[in-house]
């Protein structure tokens, strides 16, 4: 069984899922995929969360298929409901993915795998394992990009990230934030070549790594 963390949200009626932090970046969010997701063909987002994320990329990349995902049924129901309100037609329905456990896609399915402040809540292994099964899943030249906040070297970024990390190392030793340098390491380490990296406000990173 995963064990998950799940972000602070409000739900309306329909079933939609709004959090907070998701409001935030996704403005600068879309700047920057503008220039690294690829011009067309399928993006897979892993742990997409609410959806209000995947409704907001959908309709600002029309010539991209978006598929969302996350390992949480009530995630999934909210992503639903999002994909209902919006109609967007390239918004596909949510898969179910863990990132501990292989994933139910063919190989080569995507031409890039998107995730989104996953990795600081899940265990080293499930990231190595991101990488791997994500690898599997793109086609040839695919994107793999990871956005979310990150040690430089052994340093945090500002107090606030370090007070961050040190309630989820609180909450489960198991999970918290990884350097830059560790996360790179895996994705070369699992058939990835680093194409860049960029700054994002709050002092999160967004890595570009090409298949
Ligand atoms: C902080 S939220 C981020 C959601 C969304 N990407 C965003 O930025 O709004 C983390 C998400 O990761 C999902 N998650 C946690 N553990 C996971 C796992 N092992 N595999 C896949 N998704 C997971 C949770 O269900 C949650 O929706």
């Amino acid at each position: 069984m995963a064990r998950h963390i799940v972000q602070t949200a409000n739900q309306a009626a329909d079933g939609r899922r709004t959090a907070p932090a998701a409001l935030r970046n996704v403005g600068p969010l879309i700047e920057a995929l503008r220039v690294r997701l690829p011009s067309k063909g399928r993006v897979l987002e892993v742990a997409s969360g609410t959806g209000q994320h995947a409704a907001a990329f959908a309709q600002a990349f029309p010539e991209l298929s978006w598929s969302p995902s996350d390992v949480d049924p009530g995630q999934r129901e909210s992503i639903v409901a999002w994909q209902r309100e919006s109609g967007l037609k390239n918004l596909a329905e949510p898969l179910a993915i863990d990132v501990s456990a292989p994933w139910p896609v063919a190989r080569g399915f995507a031409e890039a795998v998107l995730t989104i402040n996953l990795l600081h809540l899940v265990p080293k292994p499930f990231v190595s394992r991101l990488f791997e099964e994500a690898h599997g899943a793109l086609s040839e030249g695919g994107r793999m990009i990871v956005y979310g906040p990150f040690l430089r070297g052994a340093a945090y970024a500002s107090e606030g990230d370090r007070a961050f990390d040190t309630s989820l190392r609180s909450r489960d030793p198991a999970i918290g934030y990884k350097s830059l340098e560790a996360v790179s390491d895996m994705a070369i380490a699992a058939g990835f070549a680093p194409i860049a990296v960029d700054a994002m406000p709050a002092n999160n990173l967004l890595l570009t790594f090409s298949r």
